[in-house]
């Protein structure tokens, strides 16, 4: 069944003239070197759908890796404000967004802001229903296979309700991640999101970093050789 997206004409709404004005303002910063938290916050403040959205440390954390040389190619797992600023930080520094989207609501209406901000030939939002993929979890229906060359993985979903929680985004993606490449698993301070991190450091070596934002917290994971 199709999960209810509460308040979509609000947020339809929000993505119009203050998102772009925030959007603008990403850009005049990027012109003159790294994205600053103000400029982070703006955008949230912008994008609205609290509860939902990507708090500012994850968003922070997204920021500094995408900007940094050696992650090109984005995953992204759960679509909202986090694939409006990998978009612009794309269009920016060259690089190219995928982004895995469950609800087929709020895939369509990912897609129309992508598009209203003029950055969908940096960003592909798929609709990909989650499914079952193995005996123990599921994950979005989406050909791996197609995904190859992914350094950066930005993990903010399925939703927490789904089987297995995000333990599916290493055991998916294994063979299309090559050393160096990074997992930024959001709200780590749940049960279900520190034993995927166990789990899979069972299947590959990896190394963790934990961060604490104002309410949550999120990991960055490293696949090392
Ligand atoms: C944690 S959210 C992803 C947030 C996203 N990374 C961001 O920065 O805004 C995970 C999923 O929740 C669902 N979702 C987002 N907004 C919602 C809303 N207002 N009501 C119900 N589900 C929502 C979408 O399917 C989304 O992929």
């Amino acid at each position: 069944m199709l999960a209810t997206i509460t308040n979509i004409d609000s947020k339809r709404r929000e993505s119009s003239l203050t998102l772009s004005w925030a959007v603008e303002q990403l850009y005049k910063t990027l012109d003159g070197g790294p994205l600053r938290k103000a400029q982070v916050v703006r955008l949230m403040l912008a994008w609205g759908n609290y509860g939902y959205a990507a708090g500012a440390s994850y968003l922070c954390q997204i920021v500094q890796c995408a900007q940094s040389p050696e992650y090109k190619r984005y995953l992204e797992c759960g679509t909202g404000v986090s694939t409006i600023l990998l978009g612009v930080i794309a269009r920016h520094c060259g690089g190219h967004l995928t982004s895995l989207e469950q609800n087929q609501h709020w895939a369509e209406h990912m897609r129309r802001v992508v598009s209203n901000l003029g950055l969908t030939q940096w960003v592909d939002v798929r609709y990909c229903p989650v499914v079952e993929r193995s005996g123990d979890y599921d994950w979005y229906c989406v050909d791996v296979s197609e995904l190859s060359d992914i350094d950066l993985v930005i993990c903010d979903g399925p939703t927490s309700q789904t089987r297995g929680g995000r333990i599916g985004c290493l055991y998916e993606l294994n063979h299309t991640l090559n050393a160096g490449a990074t997992i930024l698993l959001d709200d780590t301070h749940r049960k279900d999101e520190q034993a995927a991190i166990a789990q899979w450091s069972q299947t590959r070596p990896i190394s963790t970093q934990t961060f604490s934002g104002l309410w949550s917290k999120h990991s960055k994971v490293t696949i090392r050789s």
